[in-house]
């Protein structure tokens, strides 16, 4: 067939989707299935949202709101920014495509690190702009490798604030550095999805917001999938100056965000004691498979979100797949290069027993 695709396709290399839980179960004949491969929470949606949703329903003969204003109040309530500092979209997923779209033009750059979120690569390729990725150092970001690949075709600078796959972040003074050092043409994104969790801890800088009042092309993006458990429903939203805004907000799907997702995302801002429940939970999960990381003698991430990433020290594809066989669906660090690496979803004490019983069973099987 004639190539009829647009050019910059043939450079795309899509996101590898795990397979749904329902499919595994099927496939492998099983009784119990867990699914901690995405990032989840597994504590189910917050109560107030569901309410809120089930309100909606009678509604659905008509359009959402295009700019959902009522949502924008509260969030500028929240955070003390103007109404309109804020973009509202199908989750931080499709803000991500759109900054990109606002920005980048063919031969532009973006700087991150590796491994990173995939999709600020993937909606730069489609752009035609190249991404630089700098790999991690010690643990951490490689703050000063990172700037000095800023060059005059960089337009924007991701950071993942918690980061995906690995869970750590930019502490206070790792921000300050970029904030101060990164040329003022460049626009600089914290993709904060996991903000809630890292909220807890001293040197995260969650006081972020405040830098958007000292620099215009500054962006925050945050997440409604995560600490409210709302993935199901895409919405998530992004803060930054009014001009920036204004350019997102011009070329976003006119309804995107439908009824339920504004209804939803409402009421949970309203849902502290549900969040507050998460996030604890959230804690011990972790500090659960930290715990048996330990005990095992594997190296981890400090987890700073809802997910763990660990160095088994087997071949993560072997291990994702023999687990998947046993019920336990995780995302194997092959997929970003790093061959021994696994990603584990935090969940309720049960899963996480679930999934160190089944990985205990399978490296009794492979060293027998
Ligand atoms: C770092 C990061 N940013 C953004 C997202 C997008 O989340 P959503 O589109 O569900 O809001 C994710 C999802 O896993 C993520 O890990």
């Amino acid at each position: 067939m004639k190539d009829i695709f647009r050019h910059t396709l043939s450079d795309i290399k899509p996101y590898v989707q795990g397979k749904p839980a329902e499919a595994a179960q099927r496939e492998f004949g099983l009784e119990r299935i867990e699914k901690l491969a995405s990032n989840e929470n597994q504590f189910g949606p917050s109560p107030k949202a569901v309410a809120a949703i089930k309100e909606e329903l009678d509604l659905l003969n008509f359009y959402p709101e295009g700019h959902p204003f009522d949502l924008i109040e509260k969030l500028s309530e929240k955070t003390g920014l103007a109404p309109e500092c804020f973009s509202v979209g199908n989750g931080g997923e499709s803000l991500i495509w759109y900054i990109s779209m606002v920005l980048l033009d063919e031969g532009d750059e973006i700087v991150t690190a590796a491994p990173t979120f995939d999709i600020y690569r993937l909606s730069a390729s489609y752009l035609g702009a190249k991404t630089i990725a700098v790999p991690l150092k010690d643990a951490a970001y490689d703050i000063d490798a990172m700037l000095a690949q800023i060059g005059p075709r960089t337009k924007i600078f991701w950071l993942a604030n918690p980061n995906n796959p690995t869970g750590h972040i930019a502490n206070r003074e790792q921000l300050r550095a970029v904030v101060s050092r990164i040329p003022e043409d460049v626009v600089l994104v914290m993709d904060e999805a996991y903000y809630d969790f890292a909220a807890l801890k001293e040197d995260y800088p969650s006081d972020s917001v405040s830098l958007l009042k000292d620099r215009d092309n500054a962006i925050i993006l945050r997440s409604f999938s995560k600490v409210y458990g709302l993935a199901g429903l895409r919405i998530g939203y992004l803060m930054t100056s009014p001009e920036l805004a204004a350019k997102i907000n011009a070329i976003k799907l006119t309804f995107g965000v439908n009824r339920l997702a504004q209804a939803g995302a409402k009421a949970a801002l309203d849902d502290d004691e549900y969040l507050r429940s998460t996030v604890l939970r959230n804690k011990e999960s972790v500090d659960f498979l930290e715990s048996w990381f330990r005990a095992k003698g594997w190296d981890f991430f400090p987890s700073y979100a809802n997910f763990c990433w660990v160095n088994c020290g087997e071949d993560s594809r072997l291990i994702f797949e023999a687990l998947q066989r046993k019920g336990v669906i995780i995302r194997p660090g092959f997929l970003w290069g790093w061959d021994t690496w696994l990603r584990v979803s935090a969940g309720t004490e049960e899963q996480m027993r679930f999934f160190a019983e089944k990985t205990d069973e399978i490296l009794s099987e492979l060293h027998e």
